[in-house]
């Protein structure tokens, strides 16, 4: 199983913001947006991550993750040369993907609740087994997002990409698993309406073949894409909360890394050495001594 980070597009809903750096970069609270869907592919198990970005925050990001060494993973980049649609990053990936199933995450989507890791491990193993695997979750304005609508049955029935009159409230989130062979069906998929290769039309594939599992996520839980100056702010809101509450980091890659058994102390100080003396670094060291959990 491999990841895939999609940190492209122009951010202009959060112009002047992005107007010289990209919107995965800017901070949550006490650290760079991208840190967060990073570290949810971590959780899943996942080793080999590929970071898409446009042409000129590709060489920002190499410059901030570099080749993953410090979180113990193998990090690739490749350039979207123009924000063509979601379902483009499985074209872009398809030499990285080699054939393997291949999980996507937004670079501006926050995954954050009880019992994450083992939804994220039961749609690593889906997607290795033939099955492709998407989060829906309850929201408000289903309209700005993927609607999937259920059946009686709580079967989804179909899934709708920003429609007029959504059929249900649940928006489809940022966070995608899929079988070997993704590459080859997104390659299949044609330009929308507004020009984009859809993920929608990728994830209504899988679902007429009967291949997704619509996962729900429970109320609990809580999901944030920061699309917007509200939400970013809501985000960092959110972290800092649970961050002072907990005396913790959320999110922290080198935790991860760390936890998942895949690099040692040693590693995990040279990194809190290389953020000096910030809230972030003091954290690390603090967890290396085993003082915060
Ligand atoms: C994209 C997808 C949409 C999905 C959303 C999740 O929308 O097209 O289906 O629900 O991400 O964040 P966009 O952020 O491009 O408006």
């Amino acid at each position: 199983m491999k990841g895939i980070i999609l940190a492209g597009g122009a951010g202009t809903r959060l112009y002047p913001l992005t107007k010289v750096t990209s919107k995965q970069l800017l901070p949550v609270y006490d650290k760079p947006m991208i840190y967060y869907p990073l570290s949810v592919l971590m959780l899943a198990g996942i080793r080999e991550i590929l970071i898409i970005s446009t042409p000129s925050d590709t060489p920002r990001f190499k410059e901030l993750l570099g080749d993953g060494e410090e979180f113990g993973v193998k990090l690739s980049y490749k350039v979207q040369p123009s924000p063509d649609g979601l379902a483009q990053a499985f074209v872009l990936g398809k030499e990285f993907l080699g054939g393997a199933a291949g999980a996507m995450i937004l670079g501006d989507n926050i995954f954050y609740g009880n019992g994450l890791k083992e939804l994220l491990f039961k749609a690593v193993a889906d997607a290795e087994n033939g099955r492709a695997t998407v989060f829906g979750y309850r929201v408000s304005d289903p309209e700005r997002f993927g609607v999937v609508a259920f059946d009686k049955n709580g079967v989804a029935t179909s899934i709708e990409e920003k429609p007029k009159n959504p059929k249900s409230d649940y928006a489809v989130t940022g966070l995608y698993f899929y079988p070997a062979g993704v590459s080859e069906i997104a390659e299949t998929i044609p330009l929308s309406d507004r020009k984009e290769y859809e993920i929608t039309t990728l994830n209504e594939i899988y679902l007429k073949r009967g291949l997704l599992d619509v996962q729900l996520l429970k109320s609990g839980f809580t999901w944030l894409d920061m699309g917007t100056t509200d939400s970013l702010v809501e985000a960092a809101e959110f972290v800092r909360t649970i961050e002072k509450r907990q005396n913790a980091v959320l999110f922290a890659p080198e935790t991860i890394g760390y936890s998942n058994g895949w690099t040692d102390e040693k590693r995990l100080l040279s990194a809190a050495e290389n953020y000096g003396n910030s809230s972030y670094g003091k954290f690390l060291r603090a967890f290396a001594e085993g003082k915060v959990f």
